[in-house]
């Protein structure tokens, strides 16, 4: 029996204009999805199928126990963490001897197959490895951690990725003199935050640029706006959609002691508040109970 677990993810900066290849920042959350493999004669029949796909790709038999932290369908990665973590747990439990690399390499295979190909390589990378992430094009450079307090808001209203990805697809074909520049003004947004990283206050600004930036695109939901702006007033620094939009979750920057008043301010919004930071530690081994 072996169990792994791996985070979620959010998207600091750039989500929409990556896909075009202009630059993102995505960062490990705290919360995560915990697996245990067994092996078996017989394949289980597993109730994900990601899993599945997983087992299909490791070409083994086995039975799965899954735990998990984070919330599906909201844009947090856990499909990805779901996947990371079974196959770690799998070539664990089998002693396959592959590298964390090749792992994620099979991982982002298993979404792409799940998904009818459309899966950046994204959310199945920053699950593996943890930490900050810069992401350009196919290119992905692992940046110095920052420490920063995030409330995550999840407005509980679900999203579908390819839908919103083909959104901006829509408005990039019939205004591209107006869609082109707001990606650019994103990548403009992005490449400024990789200069302020220490500076809190100016990163949350940036934050709401890229919110507002990301609405005028189409990819916005009333309710991620009305979380977005009660955590401002609740005195976060920023805050801002992350991932696809069209639902799923918001986060605000925070200081310490702002981020419990602004947990609540989420929270008064009908919504679920997730007070979280960075995870510098990717995909790990659990102990088995
Ligand atoms: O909502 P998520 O976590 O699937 O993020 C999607 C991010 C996009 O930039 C919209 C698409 C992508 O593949 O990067």
């Amino acid at each position: 029996m072996a169990t792994w677990s791996a985070p979620g993810k959010i998207f600091l900066f750039g989500e929409h204009a990556v896909v075009y290849g202009k630059p993102g920042i995505a960062m490990a959350i705290k919360p995560r999805v915990m697996v245990t493999v067994r092996k078996a004669k017989r394949q289980k029949k597993p109730n994900s199928s990601y899993i599945a796909e997983c087992f299909r790709q490791m070409g083994v038999l086995g039975s799965v126990y899954v735990r998990s932290q984070l919330p599906s369908s909201s844009g947090l990665g856990s499909s990805a963490a779901v996947t990371v973590a079974t196959l770690n747990a799998i070539n664990d439990e089998f002693d396959m001897g592959k590298s964390l690399e090749e792992l994620a390499g099979i991982a982002h295979t298993v979404e792409k197959n799940i998904q009818d190909g459309r899966a950046s390589a994204t959310d199945t990378y920053v699950s593996t490895f943890g930490g900050m992430v810069l992401i350009t094009g196919d290119a992905k450079r692992r940046l110095p951690p920052l420490q920063m307090q995030l409330v995550i808001g999840n407005s509980l209203t679900h999203h579908s990725t390819s839908s919103m990805v083909a959104r901006v697809a829509e408005l990039k074909r019939k205004r591209p003199e107006i869609a082109d520049p707001i990606i650019d003004a994103i990548a403009a947004v992005t490449t400024c935050a990789m200069h302020h990283f220490n500076n809190p206050r100016e990163l949350g600004n940036l934050m709401n640029m890229n919110h507002a930036l990301l609405d005028a695109l189409g990819v916005g939901h009333p309710q991620l706006s009305r979380l977005v702006l009660a955590a401002r007033a609740a005195g976060a620094l920023g805050a801002k959609m992350t991932g696809a939009g069209g639902g799923g979750c918001m986060f605000a920057l925070c200081s310490k002691s702002a981020k419990t008043r602004v947990a609540g301010a989420i929270e008064a919004c009908d919504a679920r508040a997730i007070i979280t930071g960075i995870d510098t530690q990717g995909v790990r081994k659990e102990k088995d109970e």
